[in-house]
């Protein structure tokens, strides 16, 4: 028997890390650890991290100083860093916090039951490789844990892009695509536990090539259609995709595949092609806004998303006018904006850069326009009939919150358990959220 111990997990950063933190915790279990809420009554500390702007990386360190005090007090807690930070800094981790015992970076994590079971005392232990095998392959789900009615579930990872301002080809290397069998069992698996929506993940989703049954190479969509044979499963999601790689069979399945939800998150970045010749993000202003036609051509109810950088060197105020009027054009239902953040290593950070000031402006700018844009869309839906997912007890007792198709928060008064599936009448719009009634 292995002893009890307590493990406290803290997320940053993308769903992917999200994912991987729960297949952590459930390899973690193997090993005698339970998941527990706090810092202060934990054996082990794991902070899975986030390397993309330079404030994310910034604020791991500041976490681990406060950890201090509860490694003085509890000699054998044991403290690790997992995700792109660990991948990017490695070894200079432990030399800026050498109270911290193990180091992981995304692709060992298969490695990280046997690391943790070496680390501790004066053990340091780091893996930051890129192994050849499939990491998801041997980190071990524990058999039967109840899931709530949502999930993550990676089946892609990397990104082979290169786009100038971006870390994560060095902090999650080359495009792999897991499986099509794998990617099966485990889905069959998690509705199984309760789980009726899959949200299928990679950096670069729509770039999917896995392997299929048949020894081809599988498409997204190709992926897609075949999950959506599961019973129990009531809806499929994917995040995040690349312009480039949106093809005509993916945006065909967004019209005719009903579990394929009406929501896509399509980042562009920026919409002056000065801007995106330089981003390195090989598409156009307009090859982007065509093929937004598209896809609504297939789906004309389809909410769309992106994310946004302002401040990229370079920019003037005409390019960020661009990107202003690009989204007047297109018409967000929801986005991420960024200020530019330089990241050592890549193409951009050797360039001219904008001036903070004038990044804050833009991007206060640009913030005003998608909330607009937002509010709008969460308005419009008011008076139409949605399909609702339930995911938990509501604010307010007797009420329940779930999700739209549309991806809407949407609170309802009703005697519903997690899970249900339901049609409702949406009735108003509020700051964050939509409300309605069962039809
Ligand atoms: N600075 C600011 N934003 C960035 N992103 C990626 N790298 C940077 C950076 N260096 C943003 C992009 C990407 C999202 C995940 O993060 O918009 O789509
Ligand atoms: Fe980063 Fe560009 Fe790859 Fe997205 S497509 S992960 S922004 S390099």
């Amino acid at each position: 028997m292995t002893q009890s111990r307590k493990l406290f997990i803290k997320t940053y950063g993308c769903q992917m890390n999200v994912y991987d933190s729960e297949r952590m915790a459930e390899a973690l279990g193997g090993n005698g650890y339970d998941e527990v809420g706090s810092p202060e009554e934990a054996d082990m500390i794991l902070l899975n991290t986030c390397h993309i702007r330079e404030r994310a990386a910034e604020k791991i360190y500041s976490e681990l100083g406060r950890y201090k005090e509860l490694k003085q007090a509890k000699p054998d807690l044991k403290i690790g860093v997992a995700g792109c930070v660990a991948q990017a800094e490695g070894a200079e981790i432990m030399r800026r916090q050498p109270m911290v015992d193990l180091v992981v970076g995304p692709q060992s994590y298969h490695r990280l039951p046997e690391m943790e079971a070496r680390a501790g005392g004066r053990e340091k232990v780091i893996d930051t490789d890129f192994p050849e095998e499939d990491k998801f392959a041997h980190l071990a789900a524990r058999p039967k844990a109840k899931r709530g009615p949502t999930a993550f579930l990676t089946v892609q990872e990397g990104c082979d892009k290169f786009c100038a301002f971006c870390v994560v080809p060095y902090t999650r290397g080359a495009e792999v695509s897991r499986p099509v069998e794998r990617i099966l069992t485990e889905a069959r698996d998690l509705v199984d536990r309760g789980v009726r929506e899959l949200t299928l993940l990679g950096q670069n989703v729509n770039a999917y090539h896995g392997q299929g049954p048949d020894g081809r190479d599988w498409t997204l969509a190709r992926l897609i259609r075949r999950l959506a044979e599961i019973d129990g499963l009531a809806r499929i999601r994917f995040t995040t995709s690349h312009p480039n790689d949106m093809s005509d069979d993916l945006i065909a399945a967004h019209g005719d595949c009903d579990k394929l939800m009406p929501y896509l998150h399509l980042p562009v970045q920026s919409g002056s092609d000065r801007i995106l010749k330089r981003m390195n993000r090989s598409h156009t202003r307009d090859s982007y806004l065509r093929l937004i036609e598209r896809i609504r051509n297939a789906r004309p109810d389809i909410l769309l998303s992106g994310d946004f950088i302002v401040g990229f060197p370079e920019e003037t105020d005409n390019d960020f006018h661009d990107t202003l009027r690009l989204i007047e054009e297109v018409g967000y239902g929801q986005a991420y904006s960024f200020k530019y953040s330089t990241r050592p290593g890549t193409p951009a950070a050797e360039r001219a850069q904008v001036e903070e000031a004038v990044k804050d402006a833009r991007l206060q700018e640009l913030q005003a326009l998608i909330t607009r844009q937002q509010r709008a869309a969460q308005d419009a839906m008011v008076g139409r009939e949605v399909g609702v997912l339930v995911e938990r007890p509501g604010r307010m007792p007797g009420q329940v919150t779930g999700k739209s198709d549309h991806l809407h928060a949407v609170h309802m008064t009703a005697d519903l358990n997690p899970g249900a599936l339901v049609r409702v009448r949406i009735e108003s719009s509020g700051t964050n959220s939509l409300a309605g009634v069962l039809v």
